[in-house]
């Protein structure tokens, strides 16, 4: 990709052809120069089994490649057509409590039931055959949004399914008794038939039947996805792609869904009612790089309101193009929107789009007209890499377990355990990447876990040898819990990592609801406390209140060249976390730039510093050496950034020294 690929979801068939005329005149004016086509069209495509009418879709492929517009060729498959549903009922999704999903919307369908599949091959063999070697096709979009209506399927196909993935992976059934721990109450099984899907049951269902369970689930959508990309392949030498929902959907595993992609493309929505929503628009760009291992495409965002909050509020002026600058500061190399033109019938009818219904003389489409000239300007980071130097564990089947039933407390929340550390750096002006537990942490002075209760014995190795090494790591409460099959590690927690963190734990102690605890240090705790015991640690602060007090609540082990702090509590940001961050940071020699607002969003990504005023005020930032790449001004002292806007400098010299 040499440019920033720029557009969004065509749906041409909801309007006469005059209209595509009109479409793609405006998408040029626009600098609209890739579009996803085709997404949900398969009712249109194949009206009846097995007979075919592309003529819409021929006229609107040769029309946009004639103007210069790319396509990202949907397959769709995510909305089977009324007659696959009606023919098959048996490809109905069933959810947990054995509701089977009608039809009438899209997606609702099992992912593992043969007609669907078959189905599914014989339209994307057509398509692929048809489109193959089309010259306007760029990148084919398999599906969308795989899971979207629900990950799990609980049908019997599904359940049968899960039983073959089982004996598959276990060989005999006494090894999956051993992982799974079931002499506990006896629930043994003496044959792989005997495993039923956990679907509506009474409490208590053993959770590394859960966890197995899940991991078969995202399986098989990946398995329906890998099918019809190795169709694609046959026909088509363009890349293949399917959105993910990150970090939104929590069922799929994405750095797994990563290693069946060319290229990685996100769909991510702000949620607007929430004061921080470009704080959690940045994770889910750190998190999408992350999975991809460099840079990736925005699939979908929007220009404006969505349809489906509880209050759909409109982007304030500027809004959008903070939010698409910073998905392009944090490795995006594509911004597309989810739509072209606002739908006037169907379920998104209220759902903003790059041509509102009120047209263009409106200031959402001169903002999108802007946005492309901007993009054009920024070419230059196209490939870049974004610079981190502190990584945060992330693990999405850790995330699973951890919130299975019946655990120590209903306030360990993954996600929120993440945005409270990831949070914390990120008004620190700290940009990270994410990591899985066992990946290689080289390349980082800092690694952070803020909420690793599954860790395997190798990955714990992984940090250890990490620590040993010179690196520097910090480890939060109830981390190092359990194995891979939600098994207590041997012995005293935190398992593996007791070495590596200097200490073992005698008894948790969660917190009664709302419920905060003093610590010496002047910080504040909530949700958690518990007894430790050090064994080479030392305490950097203890609890000063509740059943703790007096114990040991921050802890630092020196071990090899390195050092590994723990936290037994869940700290309050300006007392304690933010502090603690700051001091850790500075023991591993981050560079970070200090005194500038926290609303000031600073990225680095290849020659480029994006600076991006969430704020209300106007900030200037001292240190950076450069020129404009929107405007051409030369910077050689400080960089005026607007409240509300987004300066982007290209730069001679980065010593980001203070700003006001
Ligand atoms: C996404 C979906 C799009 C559109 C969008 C609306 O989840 O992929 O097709 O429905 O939401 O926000």
């Amino acid at each position: 990709m040499k440019t920033i690929r720029y557009g969004g979801d065509y749906n041409p068939e909801q309007w006469p052809e005059e209209v595509w005329h009109e479409d793609v005149r405006l998408m040029r004016e626009a600098g609209v120069d890739l579009v996803s086509l085709g997404v949900f069209n398969w009712g249109l495509i194949e009206p009846t089994p097995g007979e075919y009418d592309f003529g819409d879709l021929d006229r609107v492929m040769d029309l946009l490649h004639g103007n210069g517009i790319g396509v990202c060729l949907g397959t769709p498959t995510s909305s089977p057509p009324a007659w696959l549903r009606r023919a098959h009922p048996e490809i109905r999704l069933v959810d947990y409590d054995g509701r089977v999903m009608a039809g009438g919307s899209r997606h609702g369908v099992c992912p593992s039931a043969p007609a669907y599949l078959e189905a599914c091959a014989s339209i994307v063999e057509r398509l692929a055959s048809r489109y193959g070697d089309h010259p306007a096709v760029e990148l084919w979009h398999v599906h969308n949004e795989f899971g979207w209506a629900g990950v799990e399927c609980f049908c019997a196909v599904s359940a049968a399914a899960f039983r073959s993935w089982l004996a598959e992976k276990y060989g005999d059934v006494d090894r999956l008794n051993r992982a799974w721990g079931t002499v506990f109450w006896g629930l043994v099984y003496r044959s792989f038939d005997q495993v039923e899907a956990p679907s509506a049951a009474p409490p208590g269902v053993n959770p590394a039947l859960l966890l197995d369970w899940k991991r078969f689930s995202a399986e098989a959508h990946i398995a329906c996805y890998t099918m019809q990309r190795e169709i694609i392949a046959r026909h088509s030498e363009a890349p293949a792609t399917t959105n993910f929902m990150i970090p939104n959907c929590g069922d799929m595993d994405y750095f797994r869904w990563a290693e069946e992609v060319d290229v990685v493309s996100n769909n991510h929505y702000l949620i607007a009612e929430r004061e921080d929503n470009h704080v959690e628009l940045s994770m889910s760009a750190d998190l999408t790089r992350s999975v991809a291992g460099g840079p990736w495409m925005v699939m979908e965002h929007s220009t404006s309101a969505v349809n489906w909050q509880p209050r759909n509020i409109a982007k304030t002026p500027g809004q959008m193009r903070r939010n698409s600058l910073a998905h392009l500061a944090r490795g995006a190399d594509g911004l597309m929107f989810f739509q072209w033109r606002a739908s006037r019938a169907g379920a998104e009818k209220f759902h903003s789009a790059m041509v509102p219904h009120g047209g263009t003389d409106t200031r959402l489409w001169r903002e999108v007209v802007d946005l492309g000239a901007d993009l054009e300007r920024l070419s230059g980071v196209v490939g870049a890499d974004v610079a981190a130097e502190v990584a945060v564990v992330w693990d999405w089947e850790s995330w699973w377990a951890q919130e299975l039933e019946w655990r120590p407390s209903v306030d360990l929340r993954f996600r929120e355990r993440i945005e409270e550390y990831y949070g914390s750096l990120w008004r620190q002006h700290v940009t990270v990447d994410f990591v899985r537990p066992e990946a290689d942490l080289s390349g980082y002075r800092l690694v952070v876990a803020p909420s690793a209760y599954l860790l395997t014995d190798a990955a714990a190795k992984n940090l250890r040898g990490y620590v040993e090494r010179g690196g520097y790591l910090l480890v939060s409460y109830f981390s190092g819990i359990v194995d891979e099959h939600d098994v207590v590690h041997p012995g005293a927690h935190p398992g593996p990592l007791r070495d590596t963190l200097g200490l073992w734990i005698e008894e948790f102690h969660p917190l009664t609801e709302g419920a905060s605890l003093a610590l010496d240090s002047g910080a504040v705790g909530r949700i958690w406390s518990e007894h430790l015991r050090l064994e080479g640690a030392e305490a950097l602060a203890v609890f000063t209140e509740g059943p703790d007090a007096g114990r040991a609540a921050l802890t630092r082990n020196r071990l090899g060249r390195g050092a590994a702090w723990y936290v037994a509590t869940a700290l309050d940001d300006a007392t304690g976390l933010r502090p603690l961050l700051s001091e850790v940071l500075d023991a591993a020699g981050v560079d970070r730039p200090r005194g500038i607002p926290e609303e000031i969003e600073l990225v680095r990504r290849g020659g480029y510093v994006f600076l991006i005023n969430h704020g209300e005020r106007d900030v200037e930032v001292a240190g950076i050496e450069g020129a404009d790449a929107l405007e051409g001004t030369a910077y050689t002292g400080a960089v005026p950034v607007p409240a509300g806007g987004v300066v982007v400098v290209r730069i001679a010299k980065e010593r980001v020294e203070s700003g006001r």
